[in-house]
Order: structure tokens, then C-alpha cells, then sequence
């Protein structure tokens, strides 16, 4: 039986942290061996927040190369670049025709993100961004979308989007389904009652791409004790350890945890030491593909072709329902 098919996107916005690589990068790398994955780098979505345009292009690759050091096979996955396919655009033009203007103002996303602005004066991109991922969805056909629960509303747009076409022009698109995965939600390392997030800063994120020595300053600061009852420091701290750590490390500290004998800075340290032992590897494999540019630019140009054919043919469809062409 032929695989189903998952696709799923990232956003290009420089080096990713230990949540994006748990939350979504390590599952993406474990679904290629049950389905047939699009994966791309959703570089048209990184336009709507302030951006150095110099920088883009090299944090595509970056992204581009985080996702092969960390396992996703170019061969076995279909790996793009969203603006070198020209039918994502194209088709997010044709479906914000019949996508009602007041399912975009509800977005919580937008609220939160155009919130922060005088009103009227956020971009037109930032409430647009969910027609334009429900064309990235229904252009592959994809059984299941793997996204942070934060996406869901706009997965559920797209399921909208699908229906709203279907029942106007025919049957064309497929509904598309969330697929949540288990990973923990990993929380901020100074303020960990939050998810840990680029935009919180620097130090309460631990990035994929910082050296041992960042590692360790960073879990030296981290916060234990929020003085709330939560431990929510602490807990994040062993599930973090969980993750890198080998099991009997992971018991004798949750152990201690529970028997309220732990020593926090002896977590930092085993943490430390396993987080680093975890990043050596990942980081030598992206340091050596974007040493060859070139050779990325070309896996990546494999993937535009692959995933091209797919757009290519439900666009065609997508313009005939709609009687723009024959
Ligand atoms: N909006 C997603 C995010 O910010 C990224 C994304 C864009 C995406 N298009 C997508 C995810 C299509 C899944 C499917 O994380």
C-alpha cells in the first residue's frame, strides 16, 4: 500500500533551539520511516516580522542544513524551499477568494502578533500567512500536518479553505489532519513558566548551534526555583534531561528529586554534559554541508523538482476547476 503522505513546514528565522529540535525536528526525522514527507522551508512566511533581507538566503541554508544534520534524508523526504515553487503563491491567491476575511481576524496568532502594533498597522502578510499555509497544505494532499498545537487553528483553516472549494468548484482538495506529537513542551531556561521561545531572548533558549561552553553558562543561569510551588524550573530541567541522558543517570536524578535530595547544580552539570554530547555530532554534519553550499543548493533543487511535480499537477487542476484554463 502506498505510504500516506505528511508534509509539514519551518519558518527560516536563524538558528533553531532545543524546543523546535524536540517539538518538531526530532519527530519529523522519526515519521520518514512511516510516511511519505514533504518538508519545507517556509522562507514566505518569514517575511511578515522585521527581517534583515542580507541575512535570509544564508538562514535558509541554515535551516536547510539543520534539518539534514539532524536526520531528515533528502533522499527518502521531499525537502524544498517554498518561494522557488511559484504554486504556493499562486494558489493562496486563488483560495483567498473564497476564505472569509473574518476567519483571519479570529486567527489567535494574529491577534497576538498584530496585538503588539498600533492598530492597522501590522502587515497585510501577518493576517494573510494562514491563507498562504493552507495553500502550502492542500498543494500536497497531505493526510497529516505535524505542527505545535499553536498551528492548529491554521491547519484548521486550511481544512476550511478545502471544503469552501470543494463544495463551490467540486471535489479537488483533500482534508488535511493534525498530527500531534508527545514530545514535552519545553520551557524557558529564566522564565519557565513559558515555552522557550527566540523572542523571549538569547538566554532562555539552549540553540542547536551553541558551543559547550554557551551550553553550560546558559544552565548555570537557569532558573530552579520560581518561587511559585510550580518547580516548574526543575521539571523542565529533568525532562530535558530525560531526553539527552543515558537512563540511569535520569533515575538517580529523579530520585533525588522526589526524595527532594537534589543537588540543582550537579543537574546543570549532567545536563550540560549530556545536552553537549548530543550537539558534537549535529553540529560537525551542518558545519560540513554548509562548508559546500553549492552541493546543499543542489539536494535542495532535487526537492523544488519533487515537490514541483506534486504543486504543479493540483494547481493545473485547482485553475481548471475554477475555469481559468481548459
Ligand atoms: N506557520 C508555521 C509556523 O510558524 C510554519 C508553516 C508554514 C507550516 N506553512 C506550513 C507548517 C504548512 C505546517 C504546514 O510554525
Amino acid at each position: 500500500m502506498a505510504k500516506s503522505t505528511i508534509l509539514s513546514g519551518i519558518r527560516p528565522t536563524g538558528g533553531l533551539h532545543l524546543g523546535n529540535y524536540l517539538g518538531a525536528l526530532q519527530n519529523f526525522v522519526k515519521l520518514q520511516d512511516e510516511y511519505q514527507c514533504f518538508y519545507f522551508i517556509a522562507d514566505l512566511h518569514a517575511l511578515n516580522e522585521s527581517f534583515d533581507p542580507q541575512k535570509k538566503y544564508a538562514q535558509v541554508l541554515d535551516t536547510a542544513a539543520t534539518f539534514i544534520a539532524a536526520g531528515i534524508d533528502p533522499k527518502r523526504s521531499t525537502l524544498f524551499v517554498q518561494s522557488h515553487l511559484p504554486e504556493h503563491a499562486q494558489l493562496a491567491v486563488i483560495l483567498s477568494n473564497v476564505i472569509p476575511v473574518g476567519y483571519l481576524f479570529r486567527m489567535t496568532q494574529y491577534k497576538e502578533k498584530a496585538g503588539k502594533q498600533a492598530q492597522g498597522n501590522a502587515n497585510a502578510g501577518l493576517l494573510y500567512y494562514p491563507v498562504l499555509m493552507a495553500a502550502d497544505i492542500l498543494l500536497y494532499h497531505p493526510t497529516f500536518v505535524p505542527v505545535g498545537d499553536d498551528q492548529d487553528q491554521h491547519v484548521e483553516l486550511a481544512r476550511d479553505a478545502a471544503g469552501f472549494f470543494n463544495r463551490r468548484f467540486g471535489e479537488t482538495l483533500v482534508f488535511p489532519k493534525t498530527l500531534h506529537t508527545n514530545a514535552p513542551r519545553v520551557m524557558s531556561l529564566l522564565d519557565p513558566n513559558k515555552k522557550m521561545s527566540k523572542t523571549l531572548g538569547g538566554d532562555h533558549c539552549l540553540n542547536l548551534d551553541d558551543p559547550p561552553e554557551e551550553i553550560r553558562r546558559k544552565l548555570s543561569r537557569a532558573v530552579t526555583d520560581t518561587g511559585d510551588g510550580s518547580g516548574a524550573g526543575a521539571k523542565n530541567l529533568i525532562s530535558l534531561l530525560a531526553h539527552f541522558a543515558d537512563a540511569k543517570t535520569v533515575q538517580r536524578f529523579s530520585e533525588a528529586a522526589a526524595a527532594k535530595t537534589i543537588r540543582y547544580s550537579e543537574l546543570k552539570l549532567a545536563l550540560t554534559d549530556s545536552i553537549n554530547r548530543f550537539l558534537a555530532p549535529l553540529q560537525e554534519r551542518k558545519a560540513q554541508l554548509l562548508s559546500h553550499p553549492k552541493k546543499l543548493e543542489e539536494i535542495l533543487a532535487t526537492g523544488d523538482a519533487r515537490a514541483g511535480k506534486v504543486a504543479a499537477k493540483t494547481l493545473s487542476d485547482v485553475l481548471k476547476k475554477v475555469g481559468l484554463c481548459r
